[in-house]
C-alpha cells in the first residue's frame, strides 16, 4: 500500500464491483463466469455490502436463507435467473428446494458473517437476525443430522467444501468409475484458461457425483448408503465449529433458544482430534471409507484458530508453507509435488480464505493475523480484483472483478473502511 490515496481508489472499486454484481438482493460471484448465487460467496458478500449499505448486507443473507430446504440445507447455489452459459444447470442437479438450486451446500460461514454485521449496528440488526435465527440453526442442524462422521465435519462432493479441485480428493475421486452419465459440455473453459480449471477427468466424477444425488431425491438417508465419497475436512469442520460459537453468542445477546448448541460445539471439539494428522503436522481430510488421509497441507488446515480449537504444531506448519511464497497463504503445500501455482484449489491464494485464517491468528493474539492482512493488501492492491492469485508471483488468475475478493478489501484490508471496525 504506497498511500491512502491509493486505498481510497481501491475503496471505489471495490464498491463498483460490488454494485456491479449485485442482481437484486443477491449477488453474483462474477459476471460470466458464475452467473448465480453461491452460499459462501453471498456471506462474504454481505460483509462487503454492510460496509457501505448496512440493509444491503442483510438482504444478501435474507435472500441467501431464503433458498433453504425443507431440511434445513441451504444449498451452494441457487438459479434464481437461468443463464445458459453455465453448467451445470438446474436440470442436472434436481435441488428439491423453494428456488431452482443444486444438492449440496457450502462451508457455512454465513452466520459468523452475519455476527460481524450484527456488531456494526446492533440496534439496527436486532429484527434481522431474529429472523435469520432458528434458519442458521436449522441449517447447522442440517450438517450435524447428516455430516458428522467421528464427530468430524464432511462433505459429499468436493464442491461442497468450496475447494473444487484441491489435491485432497484426487485418491478419492480416482477411485470412483464415472459410468452412466451423459455426454455434457463444460462452458467454464470458455470463461476462463482452461489451464488455471479442473480437469476433465475430474469433472466426469464431479458430474457422477451430482447424478447419485439427483437420481436419489437428494434423498440424505440413501445417500449416506450409497455415496463413496464422504471426506472428513478441515474447511467443513472448522466453518461449523466457528458458526456454532457464533451462533449461540448471537442467541444469548437476543435471548433466543441456544439449548442446541452447547452439545454440537463439544462434539465438535471432539472431532477435532479425529481430523489432526500428527505425521503431516497439520489438520488434514479423512477419508470416512477408508480412514486414510490425505497427506495435504491446505489452507483450511489453518482455520483451525478461527475456530477456536488447539492449533498443535499448527503454527511451524504455517511457517513452513509461507516461507517459499511472496503471497500466501497457498491453497496446498507449495513443497509438494501436487502443487500448481496457477491451478484454482491446487496452489493458488484466496483473500477470502486470508480473512478467516487472520480472524483466528488476531483473536489467538498472533501477530500473523495482522501480517496477513498487510500482505493480502499488497496482494489486491497490486494485482486486482481477481478470483485467486499466484502465490509466488502474485498474478491474478481466474475470474476478474470477484466480489468476495473486493467484499474482503472493504470489510478486511482497507485501512478507511472495515479495518479494525470489528476485530477483537
Ligand atoms: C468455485 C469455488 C467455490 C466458489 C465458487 C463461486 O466453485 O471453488 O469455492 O464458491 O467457485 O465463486
Amino acid at each position: 500500500m504506497k498511500d491512502t490515496m491509493d486505498a481510497a481508489a481501491l475503496d471505489a472499486e471495490a464498491e463498483r464491483i460490488l454494485r456491479m454484481n449485485d442482481r437484486g438482493g443477491y449477488s453474483v460471484p462474477t459476471a460470466g463466469l458464475y452467473p448465480y448465487q453461491w452460499n459462501w460467496d453471498s456471506a462474504f458478500a454481505a460483509l462487503g455490502y454492510a460496509m457501505f449499505d448496512l440493509p444491503r448486507g442483510w438482504r444478501e443473507l435474507e435472500v441467501l436463507m431464503a433458498g433453504q430446504w425443507a431440511d434445513g440445507m441451504v444449498p451452494h447455489i441457487q438459479f434464481h435467473n437461468v443463464d445458459p452459459s453455465y453448467f451445470p444447470g438446474p436440470d442436472i442437479w434436481g435441488g428439491v428446494g423453494p428456488v431452482p438450486s443444486s444438492g449440496i451446500s457450502q462451508p457455512p460461514i454465513a452466520a459468523t458473517m452475519a455476527r460481524l454485521i450484527y456488531e456494526l449496528d446492533p440496534s439496527a440488526g436486532a429484527a434481522p437476525m431474529r429472523a435469520l435465527y432458528p434458519k442458521f440453526i436449522a441449517w447447522h442442524r442440517w450438517f450435524m443430522d447428516w455430516r458428522l462422521d467421528a464427530g468430524a465435519a464432511c462433505l459429499t462432493h468436493p464442491w461442497e467444501a468450496g475447494r473444487d479441485n484441491a489435491p485432497d480428493w484426487d485418491g478419492p475421486l480416482a477411485r470412483i468409475e464415472p459410468v452412466g452419465i451423459d455426454p455434457y459440455e463444460r462452458r467454464d473453459t470458455g470463461h476462463v484458461d482452461p489451464s488455471m480449471r479442473p480437469k476433465k477427468s475430474d469433472y466426469d466424477r464431479y458430474l457422477w457425483l451430482v447424478k447419485q444425488g439427483h437420481d436419489c431425491g437428494w434423498d440424505q438417508a440413501r445417500l449416506l448408503e450409497i455415496n463413496p465419497f464422504r471426506m472428513a475436512d478441515p474447511t467443513m469442520h472448522f466453518t461449523l465449529l466457528r458458526a456454532h460459537r457464533d451462533l449461540a453468542w448471537l442467541g444469548r445477546e437476543l435471548g433466543l433458544d441456544t439449548a442446541s448448541l452447547p452439545d454440537w460445539i463439544a462434539q465438535l471439539e471432539a472431532g477435532a482430534e479425529t481430523l489432526w494428522n500428527a505425521a503431516l503436522g497439520a489438520y488434514d481430510v479423512r477419508d470416512t471409507a477408508s480412514g486414510a488421509w490425505a497427506q495435504a497441507v491446505s489452507n483450511a488446515a489453518f482455520l483451525c484458530w478461527y475456530a477456536g480449537i488447539d492449533p498443535k504444531d499448527s503454527l511451524a506448519t504455517y511457517a513452513r508453507v509461507q516461507a517459499p511464497v511472496r503471497f500466501g497463504v497457498a491453497s496446498h503445500d507449495p513443497e509438494s509435488p501436487a502443487f500448481e501455482p496457477k491451478r484454482y484449489w491446487r496452489g493458488p491464494s484466496w483473500a477470502m480464505m486470508n480473512m478467516l485464517i487472520a480472524m483466528g491468528f488476531d483473536e489467538a493474539g498472533l501477530p500473523e493475523g495482522a501480517a496477513l492482512r498487510d500482505s493480502t493488501a499488497r496482494l489486491i492492491a497490486e494485482n486486482g480484483f481477481a478470483e485467486y492469485f499466484d502465490p509466488l508471483t502474485g498474478a491474478p488468475a481466474g475470474g476478474r472483478d470477484f466480489t468476495w475478493t473486493a467484499a474482503v478489501w472493504l470489510a478486511w484490508c482497507s485501512p478507511n473502511v472495515g479495518r479494525g471496525r470489528w476485530a477483537r
